[in-house]
């Protein structure tokens, strides 16, 4: 399988999208075309349109998927209707989403997303895009770095490490990844399991700030939830909790009959469910994948499938 990225549980996923020849897929998540291709090994008689807000991933997949009938846009997903309608597909018999960085975006020590590796502030996946981590760091107010940190980063030294952001920049500029974790380290100690947990951390925190992860994903889980048809599938592999969390909310708010507060006894929401959930709980990687891929440690599956007599 390619360098650029192996793709996690790409065989549960493919069987779970439970493809079909003639069939409308997408891939909102290209990356380098991994679980595209294995799509395709599946079943060579689908139509895939796949995006990725990455440039050097839309190329890649191009490489990978050149010998089939795969559309690629690179686009943010969170504009996967209105990109679809572009191309006048009006419904979709599944999606994937596979959520997050790819290996080789963490590799290249340029794109600024690891602290293993010294490099520019940057951990933009799509490169056209003005905000960077650099721009974060220097010129959000303190107490925003601290909210950043605890709601992206669940990181509990969130307000000292805010702290030691502000006085570090008002002496220099604070420009490389490597200048970064510094200040954390200045914070939580050095060459401790702890230590690099909250780097790991910070770092999340401020790719899912530069990146708006969160805000794309919940936008585009319901506009792809409304694009399947009857008996279509959605399938989603998220990397850490607070992803995890947003794909749960999202199938089990689409999976009831009634959303009305508990204490309304006779419903008036007229909410009713579209979804049924294929797995109640999120699967994960056997221990012979996480042995020769540690990326997919992490990873939680949920699959639903949109309910027949649905729009
Ligand atoms: C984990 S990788 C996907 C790897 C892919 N499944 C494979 O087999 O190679 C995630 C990819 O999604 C892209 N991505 C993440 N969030 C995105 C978003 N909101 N819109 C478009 N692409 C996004 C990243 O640029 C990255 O290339």
């Amino acid at each position: 399988m390619s360098i650029f990225h192996q793709p996690v549980m790409a065989r549960t996923c493919v069987d779970l999208l439970n493809l079909r020849a003639g069939g409308v897929y997408v891939d909102a998540t290209l990356g380098g075309g991994g679980h595209a291709l294995a799509m395709y090994q599946k079943e060579p008689g689908i139509k895939l349109y796949g995006f990725d807000q990455d440039a050097e991933a839309i190329a890649e997949a191009a490489k990978t998927l050149q010998n089939y009938n795969a559309t690629l846009i690179q686009r943010n997903f969170r504009d996967l209707r209105t990109q679809l309608a572009y191309n006048k597909v009006k419904s979709i018999d599944g999606i994937l989403f596979d959520l997050g960085v790819s290996s080789h975006q963490l590799d290249m020590g340029e794109r600024g997303f690891s602290f293993d590796k010294d490099a520019p502030l940057d951990m933009r996946m799509n490169r056209s895009q003005k905000l960077t981590a650099a721009e974060i760091v220097n010129d959000y107010p303190e107490s925003e770095l601290k909210r950043i940190f605890q709601e992206y980063g669940e990181e509990h030294a969130a307000g000292r490490i805010a702290k030691a952001i502000e006085c570090a920049r008002t002496e220099n500029k604070i420009v490389s990844t490597k200048a970064l974790a510094q200040i954390i380290e200045s914070v939580v100690g050095v060459g401790t399991k702890a230590s690099l947990k909250t780097k790991v951390r910070i770092f999340q925190a401020l790719r899912i700030c530069v990146n708006d992860e969160l805000n794309a994903l919940s936008a585009s889980l319901i506009d792809a939830i409304n694009l399947l048809k009857p008996g279509g599938r959605i399938v989603v592999l998220s990397y850490h909790s607070l992803e995890d969390r947003i794909v749960k909310q999202t199938f089990k708010l689409a999976t009831r009959d009634c959303i009305c507060p508990p204490a309304i006894i006779n419903c008036v929401c007229d909410h009713k469910s579209t979804l049924k959930l294929i797995n109640k709980s999120p699967l994960s990687a056997d221990a012979e994948e996480i042995t020769s891929n540690v990326r997919s440690r992490s990873a939680k599956l949920r699959a639903a499938e949109k309910k027949k007599g649905e729009k």
